[in-house]
């Protein structure tokens, strides 16, 4: 195996390695063991997850994750199959999701089909040498925003209410400090049972939210009752409340502008452009993700409305504005969308026909949607955010950019078609703000939108922009 020197990497890379080994309490060795391995495992995760946000890589700044991390905890009960879907279904709503399965759930499910579908290595043993160094049981507990036990089984809700702390799942959720949220699956004798009652009154009084039961058949042939776990959607939507409420954005409202907008030339013909919109997309779904109220007002794309987010659809550049307008105030407003500077000055009630010359189509500007909101005089957003999609000195034009347009940042991308960037799913940004321009490392679009949420989440916490 070949031998690695940190010592031989540059200032910089070394710096944010200190700085990630500090935050997760490693030597600097350990958290490059730590990243190797989870590259190895999965280099999807590694890009998306694990990098830190350039935002916070200042010294002593708030680690809070834009991401919600949910530890699942997989029960020993036949509706532990439908905890696999629960892990997409979770994903779906943005969050990152890390399993643990106790002894008995692995008769039903295995750490493979879990950990595969997490794309993280599921978590068995109290006693796993090789679970503690990666993370430890107390991290575990810890690195989580929310705990779901699905199934919760009559056996674990007993160990949660009693305290007991004898294989990982019981300790985990004895050392946890998070929100625990439960999705009880039993017979409905057991769970009738009085010390079932009365062990979940005893949860119920120490702040652990359940989810279901809920009635119907049962796995035993012949049984009905109530005792069915809650279906993955439920669950994954309760969890997504908590998260929710406690999310770094939550109280605030955010307005995300993405997507192209479309100019009628004539009843069939527009002027358009490129944007795919995935980017603004991937921004309010982090946004709504991290807790806050979001509005997106979005041209027309192939995209699925994110969700958790009220979407507005639009086609023209001024129907952009009026929906923009319609959503202040917000706290942040971010204008992601490619505006048509231009629309045709006017649009022909009819199909224009071919004949002899090719028409002339005079056109007329568009408002400047960003820079209305951002030099409005009262009921100004906080943060006004802008992108700069430049093919040539890309960071000087968003530097003149920041200034003409009125506004706090703008995202600028070199959006060449030699970079892909235009429709494609990752992005190189640098970010131009007043204090400076800072460079982002190439990453999917969605690892931007949450770098970008939490350095709005790190922006509105502090007097600085
Ligand atoms: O001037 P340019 O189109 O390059 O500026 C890009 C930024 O301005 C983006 O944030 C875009 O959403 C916003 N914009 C706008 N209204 C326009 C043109 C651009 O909001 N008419």
């Amino acid at each position: 195996m070949a031998s690695l020197t940190v010592r031989q990497l540059d200032e910089k890379l070394k710096q944010r390695l200190r700085l990630r080994a500090a935050r997760n309490g490693r030597s600097v060795e350990d958290e490059v063991r730590a990243i190797l391995r989870s590259a190895a495992a999965d280099a999807e995760s590694f890009a998306g997850i694990s990098e830190p946000a350039p935002a916070a890589a200042e010294e002593g700044e708030p680690a809070r994750k834009a991401t919600r991390r949910v530890l699942l905890i997989i029960g020993g009960g036949i509706a532990a199959y439908k905890s696999l879907d629960l892990i997409r279904r979770l994903q779906d709503r943005g969050a990152q999701v890390r399993c643990v399965l106790t002894r008995a759930a692995q008769h039903f499910v295995t750490p493979l089909a879990a950990g595969a579908l997490a794309g993280e290595r599921a978590y068995t043993d109290l006693f796993d040498p090789q679970s503690e160094f990666d993370v430890g049981h107390i991290r575990l507990a810890r690195d989580a925003d929310l705990i779901v036990v699905a199934p919760a089984t009559a056996d674990l809700i007993a160990k949660m209410a009693g305290g007991h702390a004898d294989d990982l799942a019981a300790a985990v959720l004895l050392a946890t400090n998070k929100p625990i949220l439960i999705a009880p699956a039993m017979n409905p004798r057991m769970w009738a049972a009085k010390a079932t009652q009365r062990n979940l009154a005893q949860l119920t009084a120490d702040g652990v939210r359940l989810v279901g039961p809920n009635d119907g058949e049962m796995a035993e042939r012949g049984e009905a009752g109530t005792g069915r776990m809650a279906e993955p959607l439920e669950i994954a939507a309760a969890a997504a409340a908590i998260l929710h409420a406690a999310g770094a954005l939550a109280g605030k409202r955010v307005l995300v502008t993405s997507g192209p907008t479309s100019e009628p030339i004539d009843p069939v013909r527009v002027l358009a452009n490129r944007s795919s919109g995935k980017q603004g997309h991937a921004i309010a779904a982090a946004a709504a993700a991290a807790g806050a109220e979001v509005v997106l007002v979005s041209g027309p794309v192939t995209l699925a409305d994110p969700p958790g987010v009220t979407v507005v659809h639009i086609e023209t550049a001024r129907q952009m504005l009026a929906a923009v307008e319609k959503a202040l105030p917000v706290d942040v407003a971010i204008f992601a969308a490619a505006v048509a500077d231009w629309r045709p000055l006017r649009m022909s009630a009819s199909k224009i026909k071919k004949h002899g010359q090719p028409p002339t189509i005079a056109l007329t500007e568009n408002p400047d949607i960003l820079s209305t909101v951002a030099h409005r005089k009262s009921g100004r957003p906080r943060l006004v955010i802008g992108f700069a999609a430049e093919t040539d000195d890309v960071v000087a034009n968003a530097e003149a950019k920041l200034k003409k347009k009125g506004c706090d940042w703008i995202l600028a991308n070199d959006v060449s078609p030699a970079t892909g960037i235009m429709g494609g799913d990752s992005n190189t940004i640098r970010l131009v703000t007043a204090g400076g321009v800072e460079a982002w490392p190439p990453q999917s679009k969605d690892a931007v939108a949450r770098a970008l949420i939490e350095r709005i989440d790190a922006a509105l916490a502090g007097p600085k922009k």
